[in-house]
């Protein structure tokens, strides 16, 4: 049963953590972060400096260590302040983009979002991956796309009631214990928000760049602005701006409404000095499609919605980095 045996493996280091993150809470008290429990540590005079190495040994133990991924040329963090803006599937088609646009490439997905896992859904994908010999997960392919998400090793309905820590690791086995072989580009569908999660992940692999997915609302143009930043931060650079839902073109009269405001998006490239890669029209066709686990790009590549996310691959392939070999 390889699901089983990866679950194991997949869950054994949380048991780890959980049972150091209960053993080190006051009698009776509640099981608190670990962050909190290092500061304490670290304002406990007494304890000192012991404390200090102690904090040093499980810093280094959370967080990783920033190591390539062999084999993998581009990886590129497709992120959004908020949730609901179209992150994934702007990272489902942008993939599939960037496989149409440049023949022969190969092209791989991973779901970040281990809350709330959509690739499954979106890339019409279930099962439990096999394990190689060399205990590695093999990704689930659709449209030629290898895709790795948690919703592949957990029921669809199962919440998941982790801490950060537990949720990091996850992530790393998603990155580390997956035989992703040579990619070309590895999409990473990011969770919402600019957490410890979204700032483990800059810091373990060398992400080449970031697509940041915004609605043209103040909301989430004031989150997509903050995600940008934290890319910045971490000098991963922000290859540019998807404005997703600019506009509502009526099926019938053809008069187009901007639900969510008109170019909200263009003042905030002008503010972070970046670029729109492309505007995503609010359409049917995309909640549709995606809903049936059959993307645009692939079920419907002449479409005006799909030629928008291919412009997007087009524009990312054109400001990616040059790899480096
Ligand atoms: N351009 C669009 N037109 C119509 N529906 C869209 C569009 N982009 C996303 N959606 C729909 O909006 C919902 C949220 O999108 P999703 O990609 O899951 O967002 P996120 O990953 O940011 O939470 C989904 O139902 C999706 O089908
Ligand atoms: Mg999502
Ligand atoms: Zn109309």
């Amino acid at each position: 049963m390889p699901l089983m045996r990866i679950c194991t493996e997949v869950l054994q280091p949380y048991t780890r953590i959980w049972r150091w993150t209960k053993s080190s809470v006051p009698v009776g008290g509640p099981a608190v972060c670990v962050r909190k429990q290092l500061c304490r540590a670290e304002s406990s005079s007494s304890t000192g400096k012991s404390a200090q190495e102690r904090q040093r040994q499980l810093m280094a133990r959370g967080l990783p260590k920033q190591r390539p991924m062999p084999g993998v040329k581009q990886i590129i963090a497709v992120a959004s302040g908020k949730g609901g803006v179209g992150k994934s599937t702007t990272a489902v088609n942008l993939a599939l983009g960037l496989a149409a646009v440049c023949k022969n490439s190969t092209v791989g997905l991973l779901d970040a979002d281990v809350y709330g896992p959509s690739i499954p859904k979106l890339m019409n994908l279930r099962g439990s991956p096999e394990v190689t010999t060399e205990n590695q997960m093999r990704p689930l392919m659709n449209y030629g796309i290898a895709c790795m998400s948690m919703g592949f090793l957990i029921e669809e309905s199962a919440p998941v009631v982790w801490r950060g820590l537990m949720v990091m690791s996850a992530v790393e086995k998603l990155l580390r214990q997956v035989a992703w072989g040579n990619l070309d580009y590895l999409i990473i569908d990011m969770p919402p928000g600019t957490g410890d999660v979204q700032l483990s992940i800059t810091q373990s692999i060398p992400v080449s760049g970031a697509v940041i997915v915004t609605t043209p609302q103040d909301l989430a143009l004031i989150d997509a602005r903050r995600g940008a930043e934290m890319f910045k931060k971490v000098n991963v650079p922000v290859l540019g701006l998807v404005q997703n839902m600019n506009v509502f073109r009526c099926p019938k009269c053809h008069h187009e409404t901007h639900i969510f405001g008109e170019d909200g998006a263009q003042q905030l490239a002008l503010d972070l000095d970046v670029e729109i890669l492309g505007d995503i029209p609010l359409h049917l066709n995309i909640r549709e499609k995606s809903d049936k686990g059959q993307p645009v790009v692939v079920s419907d590549p002449e479409s005006p919605e799909a030629i928008a996310y291919l412009r997007v691959a087009a524009k990312v392939i054109e400001r990616l980095p040059a790899p480096t070999d």
